[in-house]
């Protein structure tokens, strides 16, 4: 699903960039979201935030 109307960017693009370590700046300067209408921002942001979540989360059960 298209995440970013303006520049094309879709979910999946956003949640590799993710998964390879990049944050919501990253995201903005890499992929380009949220830099034209900035509708997309708070989703993105979201999904960085949920990363960070997941990843405290299997940081707990591998400890
Ligand atoms: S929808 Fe992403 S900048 Fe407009």
């Amino acid at each position: 699903m298209y995440v970013c109307i303006c520049k094309g960017i879709t979910d999946s693009q956003v949640q590799q960039a993710i998964d390879c370590g990049a944050n919501y700046k990253d995201l903005r300067r890499n992929l380009g979201v949220a830099t034209d209408c900035g509708q997309c921002g708070s989703f993105c942001k979201n999904m960085v935030s949920k990363a960070k979540q997941t990843c405290a989360f299997v940081e707990v059960i591998a400890a």
